[in-house]
């Protein structure tokens, strides 16, 4: 979603915020803007486009000033203008504001602000509703603190905020999106993310919800919406989240797919007690709910297939989005295992407050340890991959999956024994030699559709697959189980259509050779992803032959590969996918 800086300082702010929101540009990117208050006002840029482009053309880095506030949008309230960039001002241009998340009430708010308070509105935002409450509330009290009190009230919705005073106070707000308060040797930070935070910054603050901190002359002070001093805790940032780089790829995708071999033999490692104690907990619970979103929804549905095969033990997934509308009954003793990478999604976050409400404990997977999630849930693992910036979830995926394996094995007193070298090993073979996969990119570039089917514990594989094409190649991708061909999808299949079946050699083996004559006898094309070579493959993808029950690890890396480099042939930066963000905080 979007992101969001606040940064107090004894020397010009306006580089560093610029360097910070490049860092944070995951979170949305068809927007940017930077204010800064100087002597006399406060002074906006701001540009559609990434922070590169838009600071090449208007310097936003050349503002001079020692406080001010950054935006990187993705839009949800009015399309991607200059108009609607944040930072937003109040109709005296005394205070401005950059928002992430949603004021629901904005429509309400605006018309009140119209005819009572003359406000002219300049965007189509739901943002500028807040610049313009506290103008209202602080030439009433002349006091910051109170305009934030007051402003809060007014404000329904899920959102984080930061506001620059032209009195020279920064105040942060945080309802339900997070807010991070950096603090370094002369600076004070406020940001959506850890990653947006400069090298010399070494301690965070994680602010609650329902908490504001106003800086003022270099000092912090955090309150709750009551305005009472609220209690809070100066940690250090965790490593390998600051200074994030592309290190010799040129995109954080490449850099995350190859980096596999590694992360997959550390995944949940940091957080071994945890590791017993979330198996504990789903041996003792009645009943098991796993959610997630996107690509975790999909690790969700590995987790029915390997747990009811490996642990005896049957789980049901849903669909975070989905868990409001199917949640009238959750069975007594249940625990919700919810997964996410980011630990941010809005969409998780619901389905968890919706299962605590009703009695559900609450497990969770997640990359980042100070996340939401993490601190909403019991016991929380960590998938100790690192950060991950492309939009597209790779390595968190395999982690996740890692996971899993980890857990089933507890459960079933180690029938699984995954040795995850061989799986290292494996990835580190198919990632040594691409050209196969170049090549088929080059040759499927110009296709619209591409359909990708598996069967049993591989369809799932297949969604993911289809969801990688989908957000980096703009194909139009469908995973699909591989029976259900003949129940609709065939009807889809001509000469000009490309499967890819995955086939590794196991019990799904067989019926999948015959959907590939089914599809071949359509004269559409397969693209094979197997162990084993097929004479009807028009394009063969091998993967390693490896003990049967890992393919489900392996079989991803050459679509992540796949989706890749079709990207690439199709001129598309597979870190930032048009509409996308990578933590998608509303809902
Ligand atoms: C967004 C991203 C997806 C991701 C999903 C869930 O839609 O574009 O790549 O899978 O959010 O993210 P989470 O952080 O909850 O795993």
């Amino acid at each position: 979603m979007c992101s969001i800086l606040g940064l107090s300082s004894d020397r010009d702010v306006a580089p560093i915020i610029v360097d910070s929101l490049k860092k944070m540009e995951y979170r949305g990117y068809d927007s940017v803007g930077v204010a800064v208050k100087n002597e006399s006002e406060i002074s906006v840029k701001k540009g559609v486009g990434k922070v590169k482009d838009v600071n090449n053309d208007i310097q936003m880095d050349k503002m001079q000033g020692h406080s001010g506030i950054g935006h990187t949008r993705w839009a949800t309230h009015g399309g991607v203008t200059v108009e609607n960039a944040h930072p937003h001002l109040c109709n005296s241009s005394s205070i401005g504001v950059v928002h992430n998340g949603i004021i629901e009430n904005y429509a309400e708010l605006r018309k009140d602000l119209e005819k009572n308070h003359n406000v002219v509105f300049k965007s189509s935002t739901d943002t500028e509703v807040i610049p313009n409450l506290l103008q209202v509330y602080f030439e009433k009290s002349h006091d910051v603190k109170r305009a934030v009190m007051d402003t809060v009230q007014r404000l329904k919705g899920h959102y984080a905020f930061v506001a620059l005073f032209k009195n020279g106070e920064m105040v942060g707000v945080r309802n339900h999106e997070p807010l991070i308060l950096g603090i370094g040797e002369n600076d004070l930070l406020l940001t959506s993310d850890v990653i947006g935070l400069p090298e010399n910054f070494n301690s965070v603050v994680y602010i609650d919800n329902n908490q504001f901190v106003i800086i003022d002359d270099h000092k912090h002070k955090i309150y709750d919406f009551q305005g009472h001093a609220a209690q809070f805790a100066i940690k250090k940032i965790p490593k390998n989240y600051q200074n994030v780089t592309k290190g010799e790829y040129e995109y954080f995708t490449a850099k995350e797919i190859f980096e596999q071999p590694d992360t997959i033999l550390v995944a949940g490692d940091e957080d071994n007690d945890y590791l017993q104690k979330i198996v504990d907990f789903i041996r003792d619970s009645d009943y098991v709910y796993v959610t997630g979103s996107g690509t975790s929804y999909h690790i969700s549905v590995i987790a029915k297939y390997l747990f009811s095969r490996f642990a005896g033990k049957k789980v049901e997934h849903v669909m975070a989005s989905e868990m409001k509308y199917s949640s009238r009954y959750i069975i007594p003793n249940s625990t919700l295992f919810a997964i996410s990478q980011s630990g941010e999604s809005a969409d998780v976050l619901e389905a968890v407050s919706i299962c605590k409400k009703k009695n559900a404990k609450i497990l969770s997977m997640v990359n980042s340890k100070n996340s939401a999630l993490a601190r909403d849930s019991v016991f929380s693992i960590g998938l100790n991959c690192g950060p991950e910036i492309g939009v597209a979830a790779t390595k968190s995926f395999t982690s996740q999956m890692a996971i899993l394996y980890k857990i089933a094995d507890k459960l079933c007193d180690g029938c699984l024994a995954v040795d995850f070298k061989t799986v290292s090993d494996a990835y580190a073979k198919m990632l040594s030699d691409t050209s196969k996969i170049q090549e088929l990119a080059k040759a499927i570039k110009d296709i619209q559709n591409l359909f990708v089917i598996g069967r049993g514990i591989h369809y799932p594989i297949s969604k993911e697959g289809a969801l990688k094409i989908k957000e980096i190649t703009y194909v139009h991708a469908e995973g699909i189980a591989g029976g259900e061909l003949k129940h609709g999808p065939l009807a889809l299949m001509d000469s000009s259509t490309y499967v890819i079946v995955i086939n590794p050699d196991d019990d799904s083996y067989v019926d999948n050779i015959s959907s590939v004559h089914e599809i071949k006898s359509r004269e559409a094309k397969v693209i094979g992803i197997s162990n084993k070579p097929d004479p009807s493959y028009d394009y063969w993808i091998q993967i390693p032959t490896i003990r049967e029950d890992l393919y489900p690890l392996i079989e991803i890396i050459p679509l992540q590969l796949i989706a890749y480099y079709l990207a690439l042939e199709r001129k598309i930066d597979p870190d930032y996918p048009k509409n996308l963000a990578k933590s998608v905080t509303v809902k």
